[in-house]
Formats: C-alpha cells, structure tokens, sequence
C-alpha cells in the first residue's frame, strides 16, 4: 500500500518537473528564436542601407558603383541583388540562389527549402530629390541559425533530461524520507490493534466463561435472570468475533501467507457446501455448486477457507427465504475464479465500492449485535490479496449479488 502511495507521489512529482521545465525549454526557444531572428534581419538591413549608397543614378539608370565590394559577402553566404524601381534585376552579388520575387512592400522575406533563406529589401532613394529610383535587396542562407538552433534544442533536451534522472532519484530518496514516519506510524498503529485485541480475549473469554456457567443452571436463577446471561454471554461471542477479525486483519500483511500448501481448492469448497447445507435448508434456500474437478492452488488453507466462508455467510445473510445460492469455479488460463452468487437483496451501486471497506455495512441501522461487525469483506480480500488474487463483486439492487475471487492457480 505504501510503495503505491511513494510511487504516486513520485510521479506527480516528476510530471510537474516535466511540465515546468518543458515550459521553462519553450520560453527559451522562443526568445532565443525572436532574438537571433531579429539580430539578422537587422545586419541584412545594415548592408542594404550601405549598399544603397553605393549606386548612381544617371540617365534613368542606375550603376552600381564597381569599387563596391563588400568581402566578406560569400563567406557569410550573403548576396546582394539591385532593382531598378520597376523590380528588374540590374545585378547580383555572391551566389545564394533566392527564387523569390521582389516585393518592395515586403521589407523581410523567407524563402522556406532545403537550405532556408532570408532576404531583406532596402529602397534606394536618390540623394538629389529624394525619389525612389530602386531596392537592394540582401539575402542570406538561413542555415547557420538553423544550425544554431539545433545546437540549443539538443542542449535544452540533454538538460532536461539530466535534470529529470537528477530530480527523480532526489525524488526517490525524498519520498522515502517523508513516507518512512508516515509508515513506522502506520505500523504502530497496527500493532496497538494487534496487542489490544490480543490482549482482549482473554477476559473476554473469562466472561464468556462465567456468563454461560449460571445458564447449565436454569433452576438455580429466574427466567428473567437466564436471559440477561444469555444476552451477555451472545455479546461477548460477537466481541470475541470481532477481536479475532482484528486481530487478523492487524496481522495478514505483517505475516504474508503463514503456511503455504499445495491445496485442492475443489475440496475446500465442497466441504463448505457441506458444512453450509443445514443453515441454507433452514432458510429454505438452494445452495447448489458447480465445482471443476481438482483445481490447484498454493495457499494457506485456513486462511482460503476463511474467506469463502465470509463470502457464503453474507450470501446466507443477505438472502431472503426460498433463494437460490451457487457457487461456482471456473479456470481461465492460469486464473481461477470462484463465483458466489445469490438472489439476495443485493447492493446498491453507490455502496458497491464501500462493501470491502473496514466495518461497512449497508444497513448501519441494524444493530451490531445482530449482524457482523463489518469486517467480513476486508478480511476476504485480505487474504484474497495476499494469494496474489483480487475480489471483486457485481450487484443488482433487489436481485442479487455476485462475488468473484480470481486466484493463481498452480
Ligand atoms: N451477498 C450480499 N448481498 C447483499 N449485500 C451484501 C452481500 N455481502 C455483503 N453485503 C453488504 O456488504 C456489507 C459488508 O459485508 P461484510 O461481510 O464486510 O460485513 P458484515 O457481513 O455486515 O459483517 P461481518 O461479515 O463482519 O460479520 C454488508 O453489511 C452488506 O451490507
Ligand atoms: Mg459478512
């Protein structure tokens, strides 16, 4: 139970780190992205500006100036294009191939491809009147920042993942640490009610005792006296039934499987069947089986037939006169499943969670003594668990219930 509880808690622990640093990994690219973006667009722009200079406009035609020769153009993988004011190219320089046409109104284009390019269109204006006589436009490959992105997701990828292996074992030992007060209490508090009921029976078996001995008497005490012991001495039946349930269920997960056995589950339940026969005959109810030959299990027997007596019992309890009760074993692959079925009063589907539950009942009303504590269900599922199986039940308010417990088979 709790090695469930650490591993959630470790999980959601690691789904918020995940989630914080994947946002933190976003914010990042993101600016960093806007940033280097920008920083290009910028120096593209600053070797327009300084290319527009660089021109003369004569006769309606513009030359470029031959002298104009910028080094390290092809080194950065720029080129520099003029337009005349009509969007003809008059001439290029550096050799990135940009297919795109000219949009003067479109100061930054992208061209998308193979090797990505950027370009940035800068008009030239005469210097004399102010006209526009043309545009330079400067384009460089995009794949340096490309590059230079890739470079950054594999950093923040790797940091993320360091930081995850890193957060998940201090998550590890941190759960530990905190869990460990929580369980020893736990384990106290377990052990209190193992002691207690322990400590339990014996005056209550001394009650027991002495309440039943003036009832061998009846003649000695009064009719009315005789009732009172029989009250008290049925009282401390159910309160020695109910130390002896806590006290299993305080020591079930401390001892798992006390003694282990090669078991004939068919055996088990015929025996119970048997056993059950006059109680259901008083009832007038059907308790039929329906039990595969020898099926197998490792087990602890007292503890197996523990359960599928609670089970019946409560069918027995929760049965009206004249029903029908069935049980039967079925065998799945490696899996046994034993059905306890009845046509009782049924559960309904908001408390079909709560029957497992420590002292559930459906009827709260009734009183304890005249019924169980509660416990019967917590104890089946107990030990259901503790044989690597499960129980589970389905039910229909008014017609019936069906309890069914998969277990390993051997
Ligand atoms: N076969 C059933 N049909 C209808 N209701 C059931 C059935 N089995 C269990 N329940 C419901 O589940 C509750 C819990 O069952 P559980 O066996 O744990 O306790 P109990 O029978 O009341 O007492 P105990 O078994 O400790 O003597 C019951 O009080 C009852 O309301
Ligand atoms: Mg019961």
């Amino acid at each position: 139970m709790f090695k469930k509880i650490r591993y959630r808690l470790l999980l959601s622990c690691l789904a918020v780190f995940v989630s914080l640093l994947g946002i933190f990994a976003i914010a990042v690219r993101i600016t960093f992205t806007r940033s280097l973006s920008k920083q290009i667009t910028d120096k593209l722009t600053a070797i327009g500006q300084g290319a527009a200079v660089n021109v003369e406009f004569e006769k309606g035609h513009l030359t470029v100036e031959s002298d104009f020769r910028p080094q390290d153009l092809v080194a950065h993988h720029q080129t520099l294009q003029w337009f005349d004011s009509q969007g003809n190219l008059i001439t290029q320089q550096g050799k990135t191939v940009l297919n795109l046409p000219l949009l003067p109104n479109q100061m930054v284009q992208i061209q998308t491809g193979k090797v990505p390019i950027q370009a940035v269109t800068v008009p030239i204006i005469a210097s004399d009147n102010g006209e526009l006589v043309g545009y330079v436009r400067v384009s460089q490959s995009l794949e340096e920042f490309d590059e230079t992105l890739e470079k950054l997701d594999w950093g923040l990828g790797g940091g993320i993942i360091i930081t995850l292996v890193l957060s998940g074992i201090s998550g590890i030992l941190l759960t530990r640490q905190v869990m460990k007060p929580i369980e020893e209490s736990f384990q106290r508090l377990k052990q209190f009610t193992a002691d207690a009921s322990h400590e339990l029976r014996s005056p209550l078996m001394a009650i027991k005792i002495n309440a039943e001995l003036p009832l061998q008497y009846p003649e000695e005490i009064g009719p009315k006296d005789a009732e009172k012991f029989q009250a008290i001495a049925s009282a401390t039946n159910q309160m020695t039934r109910l130390t002896e349930d806590l006290l299993f269920l305080a020591r079930t997960d401390q001892v798992p499987n006390g003694n282990l056995d090669i078991l004939n589950l068919t055996s088990i339940l015929e025996n119970l069947v048997l056993l059950y026969k006059p109680q259901a005959e008083v009832k007038q109810i059907n308790l039929i089986s329906q039990l595969i030959e020898n099926l197998y299990l490792i087990g602890d027997s007292v503890q197996l037939t523990r359960l599928f007596c609670n089970l019946i019992e409560n069918a027995l309890y929760y049965t009206p006169l004249g029903g029908i009760i069935e049980i039967k074993t079925t065998r799945v692959g490696s899996h046994i499943y034993v059905n306890v079925q009845d046509t009782g009063v049924g559960i309904a589907p908001d408390h079909i969670q709560k029957v497992f539950e420590r002292f559930w009942r459906a009827d709260q009303s009734r009183s304890y003594w005249s019924g169980g504590s509660g416990l019967g269900l917590a104890i089946a599922q107990a030990i259901a668990q503790n044989h690597g199986g499960l129980i589970s039940v389905t039910s229909q308010l008014g017609v019936g219930s069906c309890f069914t417990v998969r277990l390993p088979a051997s």
